[in-house]
């Protein structure tokens, strides 16, 4: 992860959206006759940022959250008081297609804006089947009308709804009893599964496994289900509290296991063994004022290729910026920015079953890569709250300039 091919002075020769050729501008200068010309004056260029796991589609902002959490109040405390996961799900019910598309088209610009090139996008604010397929359907037209390449993953297995709860428990306020979680378990299963998997809407499968939303044992039955039906899986594991998600996320083969803050030797054992890509999320640890930040070092020293992600989300990470991600991931896990890159580009494309098509800069991949105002790749890093990007290319068209 610390090795990077860098070719100073170098160059890349673009045809039809993908790259011919990497080398020295000289030798690309001797094939290139004929052909457009762009000198980006000795700038860093990389290839476009790959965010393994956000949250890109949700209507409004969580601006009371964030304001009683500056008054000190918990993340869990602020769910239960009416803010969290659920309030979102309301706006988002609320909001009408052409609302969160036009919403979703200013997150994919901020993201463009970033330098990323490629995104995974989880459902998991509607909690209801048209309420998730409308999510995942605004994904693909956005995938459709944004040069952002969109990767979408179904996570109705985000919170369960109050109203479930309501209706089968009129009295109680606790929308985490047992009961209405094992009803809309019923529903994510029977239901909402089988018509994405037919639509197909999503790649992957996502669960929130953590105390208070689904349990382990809750989550595998959720996921063996949507194995069957051909979604790989990705899981939220371990954030919390360490109830070993983890070592479901190994028993299951998922493809990554998601946050990991809480996951200790033994969970990154089974990780390793079982082959799971773990997902680093240092903005949602940042963002929540924690410090407990995930064992990046003992990870990457036990072989495990780590990603690390944004996790864009108006609760607990509402940052696009992988420039910020690069930051924490260097100053509070201790990754050298090396290490840093190659988790937010080629790790990340191939836990998104793309590292044969991007995330790196290699011959016959596709020219998605991003100019940055910088001599040097670790100030991408170094200088944060800064935004450095001077311009992004997604299949060789320009599609932002600064
Ligand atoms: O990844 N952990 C669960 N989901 C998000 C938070 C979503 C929210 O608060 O709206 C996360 O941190
Ligand atoms: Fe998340």
């Amino acid at each position: 992860m610390s090795e990077l091919a860098i070719i100073r002075d170098g160059g890349m020769l673009i045809r039809d959206g993908k790259i011919e050729f990497v080398g020295p501008s000289d030798e690309i200068e001797k094939k290139s006759r004929g052909t457009e010309i762009v000198d980006v004056g000795g700038r860093v260029v990389l290839p476009g940022f790959v965010d393994a796991h956000t949250h890109l589609v949700f209507a409004g902002n969580r601006l009371d959250d964030f304001e009683r959490r500056a008054r000190g109040e918990s993340y869990q405390q602020i769910s239960k008081a009416g803010g969290g996961i659920w309030s979102t799900v309301e706006k988002t019910r609320a909001a009408s297609d052409h609302d969160l598309l036009v919403q979703a088209k200013k997150h994919a610009d901020w993201f463009l804006r970033c330098g990323t090139t490629t995104v995974e996008a989880k459902s998991g604010y509607g909690l209801t089947v048209e309420d998730e397929l409308k999510i995942l359907r605004v994904m693909r037209s956005l995938n459709e009308q944004s040069p952002l390449e969109i990767v979408p993953t179904f996570l109705g297995a985000h919170a369960v709804p109050r109203a479930v709860a309501q209706a089968i428990l009129p009295a109680s306020q606790d929308s985490q009893t047992g009961l209405s979680a094992s009803r809309y378990i019923e529903l994510v299963i029977d239901e909402m599964l089988p018509r994405l998997a037919e639509e197909k809407l999503a790649e992957f499968c996502d669960v929130f496994c953590e105390r208070g939303y689904f349990d382990v044992q809750q989550s595998r039955k959720i996921l063996s289900a949507a194995k069957e039906l051909g979604l790989e899986l990705r899981i939220h594991a371990d954030q919390l509290t360490n109830s070993g998600a983890a070592r479901l996320a190994a028993e299951l083969k998922a493809t990554t296991a998601d946050h990991l803050e809480k996951t200790d030797e033994q969970g990154i054992a089974a990780l390793k063994k079982a082959n799971v890509q773990p997902v680093l999320l240092p903005g949602s640890v940042y963002a929540l004022g924690s410090s407990d930040y995930p064992r990046a070092r003992e990870m990457i020293g036990a072989g495990l290729p780590v990603v690390i992600a944004t996790d864009f989300n108006p609760g607990s990470s509402p940052t696009p910026s992988m420039p910020m991600i690069l930051s924490l991931a260097c100053t509070q896990m201790k990754m050298s920015p090396a290490e840093a890159i190659t988790a937010a580009t080629i790790n990340a494309a191939y836990s998104l079953n793309r590292g044969d098509k991007i995330g790196s800069l290699e011959r016959g991949k596709l020219a998605n890569f991003s100019v940055f105002d910088c001599e040097d790749f670790r100030e991408i890093a170094y200088w944060f709250g800064m935004p450095q990007t001077h311009s992004v290319y997604v299949r060789g068209e320009r599609i932002a300039g600064f």
